[in-house]
């Protein structure tokens, strides 16, 4: 074909394809218009944002947390920030009936951006504006919207108690909506478990637009929106939780060790003990890049990162005992109450999980310290977070998340950068596949076992037009979920059979002839159709 008429075909298509989405949002608008919204509430086409409006940037770019993003040419079509949840309720009707896919975006902390870009043409749904946390003192209870931050639900707590906490992960603008659904860990992973495993009541908008509580919903969407994440099953609109006693003084300490301080075998012992301790007590180790304060010369340090849930004077005599390696002095700690422990952490752009299930013997960290003196590694960080405690005491199949006892900790892998464009980000993301292929040994094996809140396109996607079928979903699926993919699958199929909730890593529903081989096994699974 000559180049003109090729581009005139394209010209056209483009047209097409222009005049035919402009279409497709002016029926979806007015659909949304239509819906029969409570009179009092506030119109929908004050908290709608399309392209041509001049907050849409400001709108859409607050909540990428990942400059990695920022620059993508998928954005979605029309934002919209409900106030009520009639506004969730128009936006999943009208979508079906005018051909638009929905993603939903509490903190927008996603590692690979699902809550805002997609490649179909969509819409997100911003909970940024819904609703405010309430604290309940008199049942230890709080009901949080899925919009609102983990950092704000520590802050309202702290308002009213100072022996209250929450067992949620570290970074306090981390959306509840995304991280309640996908696990959620942090310091008092020990001593609660995840807060996934603190959630006791929630609220979801399903695919017909139902405003659903637990005993609406029934305990198996129940089960699976606590770990099995969020997207694929609706829009979850509340969590209510359980708050969790906390001293009023905790300890907190953070000690570097290079390799001339005998980082490795340091390591090498916190392997050893780190899932033995006191409950009350968790250290993490963050590995990193230094030059050496002797020489000049790049070294590895290993911090020593901790809270301890109760005093100083508890803590050296603990610490002696079970670790006395690290050498922690009284100087090295810090006393403080629970709520000014919640320190803040930068920005990570890429991230992979592992589960450490061995230790890993000194060669094996030897050969891993080469790897941070290459050139990407100047804003890498490999983390270890214990297991242990509680975590132990859940079974693997009490919510979706599975990676209970056997694991001895989770790695997190993680690489910044500064540069722009294509090149740096491959060369960046690259460093971080190397590091992981290097693990491999290691960790997990049948299946690597993965933590679905570090979200990683890399161990396996979707098919674009949504008929993945579950056992290729199974590549990813087994991963992130182990035994719990199943019944994962097997409530998709019940709640949203169609599959409209969809991304690059939605869960699957079985298909018809999945659905008949299943049909015996189901008993649990019909209890919520009501
Ligand atoms: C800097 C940083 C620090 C972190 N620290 C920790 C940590 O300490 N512990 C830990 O466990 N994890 C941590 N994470 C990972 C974090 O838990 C996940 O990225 C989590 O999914 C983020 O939730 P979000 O609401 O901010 O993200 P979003 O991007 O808004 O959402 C993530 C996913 O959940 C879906 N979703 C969001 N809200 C809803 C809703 N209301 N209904 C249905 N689906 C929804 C989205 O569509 C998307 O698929 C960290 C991440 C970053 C970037
Ligand atoms: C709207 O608000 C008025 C005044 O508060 C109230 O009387 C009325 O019941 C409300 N209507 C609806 C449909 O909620
Ligand atoms: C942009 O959208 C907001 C919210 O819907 C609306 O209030 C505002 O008038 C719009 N601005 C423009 C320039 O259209
Ligand atoms: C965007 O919204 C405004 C009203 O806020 C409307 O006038 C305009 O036609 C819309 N643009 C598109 C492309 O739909
Ligand atoms: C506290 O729990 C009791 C008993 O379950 C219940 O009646 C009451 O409404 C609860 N209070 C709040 C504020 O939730
Ligand atoms: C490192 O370990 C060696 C041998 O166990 C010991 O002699 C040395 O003092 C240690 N170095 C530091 C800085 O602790
Ligand atoms: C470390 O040293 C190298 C060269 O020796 C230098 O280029 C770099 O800026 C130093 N980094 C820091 C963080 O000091
Ligand atoms: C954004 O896109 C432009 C043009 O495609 C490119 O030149 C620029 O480097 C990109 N910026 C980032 C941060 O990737
Ligand atoms: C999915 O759809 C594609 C194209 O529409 C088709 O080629 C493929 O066979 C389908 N796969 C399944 C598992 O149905």
């Amino acid at each position: 074909m000559p180049l003109s008429s090729y581009s005139t075909v394209v010209a056209i298509a483009l047209l097409f394809s222009f005049t035919s989405s402009a279409h497709t949002q002016e029926n979806f608008v007015q659909c949304l218009n239509n819906y029969p919204h409570n009179i009092n509430a506030t119109s929908i086409s004050k908290v709608l944002y399309n392209q041509t409006n001049s907050s849409y940037s400001s709108i859409l770019d607050f909540s990428i947390k990942n400059l990695r993003f920022s620059n993508v040419s998928s954005k979605p079509l029309v934002i919209v920030t409900p106030l009520v949840v009639s506004h969730i309720q128009a936006t999943i009707i009208c979508s079906q009936r005018h051909g638009m896919q929905i993603r939903t975006r509490s903190g927008g902390h996603d590692y690979e951006a699902l809550s805002y870009v997609a490649k179909a043409p969509f819409v997100v749904i911003d909970l940024i504006n819904l609703g405010e946390i309430k604290v309940e003192m008199e049942n230890n209870t709080a009901w949080v919207p899925a919009g609102a931050s983990i950092g704000e639900l520590y802050y309202r707590i702290s308002e009213k108690s100072t022996t209250l906490g929450f067992p949620a992960g570290v970074c306090p603008t981390v959306g509840t909506g995304g991280h309640f659904s996908g696990g959620g860990y942090g310091f008092l992973m020990h001593k609660f478990g995840l807060a996934a495993d603190n959630v006791i009541d929630a609220h979801i908008v399903d695919v017909n637009g139902n405003l659903l509580d637990r005993e609406a919903m029934g305990e198996d969407l129940f089960w699976a929106i606590r770990g099995g994440g969020g997207a694929s099953f609706g829009v979850i609109v509340a969590w209510k939780v359980k708050l969790v006693p906390v001293p009023s003084t905790v300890t907190v300490f953070y000690v570097p060790r290079t390799l001339e301080q005998n980082a490795t075998e340091i390591i090498h012992k916190w392997q050893l003990v780190a899932n033995k301790l006191d409950n009350g007590l968790m250290i993490r180790v963050n590995l990193e890049r230094v030059n050496s304060s002797q020489n000049g010369k790049p070294t590895v340090v290993a911090t020593f990162e901790s809270m301890y849930l109760g005093g100083v004077d508890q803590l050296i005599p603990l610490m002696q005992k079970s670790f006395p390696e690290l050498g922690l002095v009284r100087e090295d700690c810090t006393e403080m109450s629970w709520i000014d422990s919640v320190v803040y952490m930068s920005q990570f752009t890429n991230g992979k999980s592992d589960y450490v299930r061995d230790p890993i013997p000194d060669v094996g960290l030897k050969g891993l310290w080469p790897l941070f003196y290459e050139d990407e590694a100047q804003g890498a960080v490999i983390q270890f977070t214990p297991y242990g405690g509680k975590m132990y005491e859940i079974s693997e199949s009490e919510i979706p998340f599975p990676h209970r006892s056997g694991n001895i900790f989770h790695i997190h892998y993680l690489v910044r950068w500064r540069e722009e464009g294509e090149e740096a980000k491959q060369k960046y993301i690259n460093w971080i596949r190397r590091a992981y292929k290097y693990m491999e040994p290691f960790v997990s094996k049948s299946p690597r076992a993965a933590y679905l809140n570090y979200r990683d396109l890399d161990i396996g996607v979707n098919n674009n037009n949504g008929n993945t079928s579950y056992s290729q979903a199974s590549i990813w699926g087994l991963k992130y979920f182990k035994n719990n993919f199943n019944r994962l699958a097997r409530v998709k199929s019940m709640v949203d059979p169609l599959n409209f909730f969809r991304n690059e890593q939605s869960i699957p529903p079985l298909k018809s002839k999945g659905l008949n081989m299943q049909v015996e096994n189901l008993g649990a699974v019909n209890v919520f159709i009501k």
